[in-house]
């Protein structure tokens, strides 16, 4: 039976490691659709032209070793503007959400456009500094020779962006249940998150 669990936020807010671990603590599938915009806009970054970059995405692109970099988080951030990039990449993800057995898919417009009808909404957010703080460890632990004032500047100017957009702008579904992670431990977001999952199931 399909079960499906939204997860918005901005960046670096702890969604993607909530996603994780609650598709690991339910046994569902876990789509990082940002994954899909970084993909496509290290593409872009490659010469090719956005909206043919989205449409011809494979799932080798997905795996490239970069995908990660702050140069590639804004060329998605960029391409994620475009409403035909945004088009090419919808039919892929609502396909993922319904599947059989569960899906937990993170992103910026799970909950609002693609996935509407998704049985948990939870929108993550942090502190700019929380954030940027937890990023700064990310990236240096990865090699990145990054300041905080980078990181803090890249993220603001990223979510201004998402936010400002007109195509799927990054908002809270009205539905959705709010999660503030900025002094919460890993294992306090999981398990509200997961209190969030389990009401659902029985109601
Ligand atoms: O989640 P992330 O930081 O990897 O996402 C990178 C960019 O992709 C983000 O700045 C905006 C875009 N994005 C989006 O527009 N919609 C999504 N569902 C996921 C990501």
């Amino acid at each position: 039976m399909a079960f499906t669990i939204a997860i918005d936020g901005p960046a670096a807010a702890g969604k993607g490691t909530v996603a994780r671990q609650l598709a690991a603590h339910f046994g569902f599938a876990h789509l990082d659709t940002g994954l899909l915009y970084r993909a496509t806009g290290r593409r872009m970054l490659a010469g090719m032209d956005a909206v043919e970059a989205a449409r011809t995405l494979q799932p080798s692109d997905l795996k490239a070793g970069d995908l990660r970099t702050p140069e590639v988080g804004q060329a998605a951030s960029r391409v994620a503007a475009i409403p035909e990039v945004r088009q090419a990449l919808i039919d892929f993800q609502r396909a993922f959400a319904s599947r059989a057995g569960g899906a937990v898919l993170d992103g910026r417009d799970i909950g609002t456009v693609i996935c509407p009808d998704a049985d948990v909404k939870l929108y993550v957010t942090a502190s700019d500094d929380v954030r940027a703080a937890r990023r700064l460890t990310e990236l240096t632990a990865t090699g990145h020779d990054v300041t905080y004032n980078d990181v803090l500047a890249d993220l603001r100017l990223r979510d201004a962006r998402d936010s400002a957009r007109t195509a799927a702008p990054l908002k809270p579904a009205s539905d959705a249940v709010l999660l503030d992670t900025s002094t919460l431990t890993i294992a306090q977001a999981l398990a509200a998150a997961i209190a969030e999952v389990e009401r659902a199931q029985q109601s």
